[in-house]
This record gives C-alpha cells, structure tokens and sequence, in this order.
C-alpha cells in the first residue's frame, strides 16, 4: 500500500503503475494507496497524475481518494510512504511496533536506507508529475523484482 498526503498526485500513481506491472507479469498482490490528510477524500486523482499515467497507458481515472485507516495495517504487509512529512504523520496511525515495522519509504525500495523523498508535485506543472512518474517506475520495478510470483 502507498501513502501520501492527498491520495491524489503520488500515490495514486503508485498504485496504478504497481497494479499495471504486476498485472503483466502475472503477480497477484493486493495493491492500494491512501492519504494521511482527509482533504481529497472521496476525488478521482488530480487531472494532471491520470494524464501522465495515460501517457505512459496506464488508467488511474476510476481511483477515489481515501484516508489512511488503522486497519490497514491488518490488510497490507508493506505501508510504503513517499516523504519524511507523511512518514511523520502516518506514525499517528500506528498502534504498536508491529505497524511501525511494515512502514517503509517508496524510494527504499531502489536505494535501501536513503529515505529518499518523491517530491510533492502538487504545486507544480505537468513536468513535475513525469519527473515523480520516473520515479515511482523505478521503485515498482524493484518491487515487483522482489516479489514472489505465486
Ligand atoms: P499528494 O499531493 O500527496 O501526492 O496526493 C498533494 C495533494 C494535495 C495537496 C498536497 C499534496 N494539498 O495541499 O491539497
């Protein structure tokens, strides 16, 4: 599972890139995304993550915005996060060490222990969602790459 803060720009684009992925290679992971803020909840992505999605021939158009919740950390065995800012407020949802250890940043997944952040894109124009693209793109290949094929 990705989380950001808005559910609308980083990591809906996970999660579609990821499922895309996934999907080709024929691996069945549960795969969603979610935000630590609940200001979106209940929007499709922002106009301008499914454009680059769509660019790439991925469908992100059908994703609605959520809340993190405390039980997906019963659901899901990895909680990938895109900065240090949602690392920080995600901690608010944890309720024992256990939650905490499944809490990783997205970017790990290709430099392990860097903390790397996927910068917030939000703010910016259409470049900055391509650049966050190439980025996640990188991550998912590597998660699929140590992923078990079942
Ligand atoms: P996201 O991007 O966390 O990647 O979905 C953002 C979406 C909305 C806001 C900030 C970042 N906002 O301030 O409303």
């Amino acid at each position: 599972m990705f989380v950001c803060l808005g559910n609308i720009c980083r990591s809906p684009l996970a999660e579609g890139i990821l499922r895309h992925k996934a999907g080709k290679q024929g691996i069945d992971m549960k795969i969603d995304s979610a935000g630590t803020e609940s200001l979106h909840v209940g929007e499709r992505p922002d106009r301008r993550a499914m454009q680059t999605a769509k660019e790439h021939g991925i469908d992100i158009s059908t994703l609605v915005a959520r809340q993190v919740k405390p039980g997906d950390f019963d659901t899901f065995d990895r909680i990938l996060v895109a900065n240090e800012a949602v690392y920080n407020e995600l901690m608010h949802f944890t309720r024992n060490e256990s939650d905490k250890k499944k809490v990783d940043f997205i970017m790990n997944a290709v430099h392990p222990g860097s903390n790397t952040g996927v910068p917030d894109p939000y703010y910016g124009g259409q470049e900055g969602f391509e650049r966050v693209y190439q980025m996640l793109d990188k991550a998912c290949d590597s998660i699929i790459a140590t992923s078990h094929k079942k």
